[in-house]
């Protein structure tokens, strides 16, 4: 906790913001490229997984998750410029918990934007999402820095339109783990040349962030924490020297860092999954993560969902954790390494079991 303590002051300081120091359940992003007067925060909420069960009535947990974030977005102090819902508002695409989920997300006083997830999708193909959202994918200019979002949980054609009999079949097929009817996540040729067209009107020298729901990397297939075009998609971003790809969809702390861009997930506000066992298994870890991770405990039914503060004031991403049921940790991008590192970690004497605290 002291290394935490000292982090969080330091955290502040250099801010220079007022960051109340209780924690919130979401994520607040602060960012500063330029001019002091353009430092500004964004906060990101993500898969909320609202389930409806009748009539009525939706599971209670998935809508107590959401209500308090959204509540809490509402009290924070500097107000972000905006929050962003990482995907998977519902848990199986209807008109009921798209409804319900945008309600609740309506009570936020901030100017809100949506990335898709398999959840929301794969029942109607987005389409009532669309209505209530907008388009699957798109950019925008905010303070000096290009922001992207993009739709990164489609499909091939033939597994998307050809193979289930009904809709609902489809969407409960790509919501299992572990599903051998499953398919693999893609950004999709059409949306990688929409983003070859958006990024060739940005200078090169404009930081990146690329909002997605599923990891733009490959990290394990058989819970789709996989983007099948990810090295495509990596390679249009190249020419940037600063890129950070936040996504949800993976329920747990992740980050790493491939080439020029580094990598973190933001929490869940429904459950948090489990590390597969399988990242040690080579043939799934394509690439491997390159940073040695701490790692959650999925034996704490609350483990990995909590809050977290990334701020971005150099235009590396350092991210504050704030645990449920766990040790506080700071993930900062280390220059000298050129990646992202819980410090504490990275140093094996002091790593530390999280069921030591117990
Ligand atoms: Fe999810
Ligand atoms: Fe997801």
């Amino acid at each position: 906790m002291n290394d935490f303590r000292l982090n969080r002051r330091d955290f502040i300081k250099r801010a220079g913001v007022a960051t109340a120091a209780a924690a919130f359940p979401l994520s607040v992003v602060e960012l500063a490229f330029g001019a002091a007067q353009d430092k500004f925060t964004f906060a990101h909420i993500s898969d909320a997984h609202i389930q409806h069960v009748k009539g009525t009535e939706f599971v209670r947990n998935w809508d107590r998750g959401l209500i308090r974030a959204v509540a809490e977005a509402n009290l924070l102090t500097p107000k972000p410029d905006f929050v962003m819902f990482g995907g998977d508002l519902a848990q199986l695409g209807t008109k009921e918990e798209l409804d319900h989920g945008a309600e609740m997300l309506s009570r936020l006083r901030h100017k809100t934007y949506c990335v898709m997830g398999e959840h929301d999708y794969y029942l109607d193909l987005g389409e009532y999402w669309s209505k209530l959202f907008g388009p699957h994918y798109y950019s925008f200019d905010h303070k000096g820095v290009h922001f992207v979002v993009l739709n990164s949980i489609l499909t091939y054609d033939e597994w998307t339109y050809n193979r289930w009999p009904t809709a609902r079949q489809r969407m409960l097929e790509m919501a299992g783990l572990d599903n051998p009817n499953g398919s693999p996540f893609m950004v999709g040729e059409k949306q990688r040349e929409w983003l070859r067209a958006d990024l060739a009107r940005v200078a090169k020298t404009t930081p990146i962030v690329l909002f997605s729901h599923s990891p733009i990397q490959k990290l394990y297939k058989g819970w789709n924490f996989w983007t099948e075009d990810a090295e495509q998609v990596q390679a249009l971003l190249k020419p940037f020297p600063t890129v950070t790809v936040i996504y949800g969809h993976v329920h747990q702390i992740q980050y790493n860092q491939v080439g020029n861009i580094t990598f973190h997930s933001v929490m869940a506000t429904a459950w948090p999954w489990p590390y597969p066992q399988s990242y040690a298994q080579a043939e799934h870890a394509m690439p491997k993560l390159t940073v040695p991770m701490n790692r959650a405990d999925p034996f704490f039914e609350r483990d990995a969902t909590g809050w977290q503060f990334i701020d971005m004031d150099t235009g590396r991403v350092m991210m504050d954790y704030n645990l449920y049921n766990n040790t506080s940790r700071v993930v900062a991008y280390n220059p000298a390494t050129r990646q992202p590192e819980d410090r504490v970690y990275q140093d094996p004497s002091k790593r530390i079991p999280p069921q030591d605290h117990y």
